[in-house]
């Protein structure tokens, strides 16, 4: 069976644990390398990743690129405006076609059922680099971020405030993947959407909706913040309003653990979702969370090629 990365509601706690693990070994051993040499294994050798970008990108677009060249593959960078999908050619025969090029493909779309459709009708794996709906490949990073912490996840308490948008998304669904308790804080409307909450609670998840931010902090061992306005989000000035009380700031990292961590997948806004004092400050662990990117999908790449 083609072996898509597209959430990790639909991975087992095996597999995501085995891509962790990868993920850390080949960091390891690649320490202090020149940032294009390759691995020395060189895994990925004569593949090639087609990756589609709907919206923007930095991270996710460097990291994908770079971590192909480290793998020993090649990857060719595409924005879907720029393609024939642009001008209405089906998802369906672009998956068929780019299916006959490349050996892998990730996209990042604006519609979470384009996603879908594309790794329905390719025949190699297809890999979730963001949609409205989660950010899988996020996650991996971040977590991977607080391993090297030193953190366990099992006995980790974690504090989503603001926003509930497609990275809160991905963290229900690694909740009951990973074993960390997860708190997710936002205003009335800003909420996890739909049944996911319950799905992932009768997987064993421990999700607690806590509205009030202070509360929702007290005692964790991490605070996580993301934009209060996502790509595609266009209800700009009545988000910044709704949100204003959910800003993470010196006196809501107060009230968690002496030694919490804070993430952000990044980009970020200083002065709205979270002042400078804490993005720039000593619990931050963002740049490493962004540099994990590479890593952890390098380990995603290998787990979708079965390398
Ligand atoms: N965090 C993240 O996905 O960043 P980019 O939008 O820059 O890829
Ligand atoms: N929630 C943000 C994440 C960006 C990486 C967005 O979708 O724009």
């Amino acid at each position: 069976m083609t072996r898509h990365f597209l959430s990790l509601a639909d991975m087992s706690a095996g597999a995501l644990r085995e891509i962790l693990d990868e993920a850390h070994r080949r960091k390891k051993a690649r320490f202090a390398l020149p940032k294009g040499a390759k691995d020395a294994d060189t895994p990925l050798s004569g593949h090639v990743l087609a990756m589609l970008f709907e919206k923007s990108s930095t991270r996710t677009r460097f990291s994908f690129e770079v971590g192909m060249t480290q793998l020993g593959g090649t990857s060719i960078f595409t924005s879907a405006g720029d393609m024939q999908l642009g001008r209405g050619e089906t998802i369906e025969d672009t998956a068929r076609v780019l299916s006959r090029f490349v050996d892998v493909i990730m996209l990042r779309a604006n519609d979470h059922g384009a996603l879908v459709s594309l790794a329905q009708n390719a025949s190699v794996p297809v890999i979730n680099g963001l949609t409205d709906y989660n950010h899988p490949c996020q996650i991996m990073a971040d977590l991977m971020t607080l391993e090297e912490q030193g953190r366990d996840l099992k006995n980790l308490r974690l504090a989503w405030v603001g926003d509930g948008n497609n990275v809160a998304v991905s963290f229900i669904n690694g909740a009951a993947k990973f074993g960390y308790q997860l708190v997710i804080s936002t205003p009335t409307g800003y909420g996890p959407v739909g049944q996911m909450v319950e799905r992932a609670r009768a997987e064993g998840a421990q999700i607690e909706l806590i509205a009030d931010p202070k509360k929702a902090c007290a005692g964790v061992d991490v605070v996580i913040a993301d934009t209060w306005v996502s790509m595609g989000d266009t209800d700009i000035d009545q988000r910044m309003g709704d949100l204003s009380d959910w800003q993470v700031n010196e006196d809501l990292m107060n009230l968690a653990a002496k030694d919490a961590l804070f993430l952000h997948c990044l980009p970020a806004h200083r002065g709205e979702e979270v002042t400078a004092s804490v993005i720039d400050g000593p619990h931050s662990v963002v740049f490493d969370e962004a540099e994990n990117r590479l890593h952890a999908q390098k380990a995603i790449l290998l787990w979708c090629l079965s390398k």
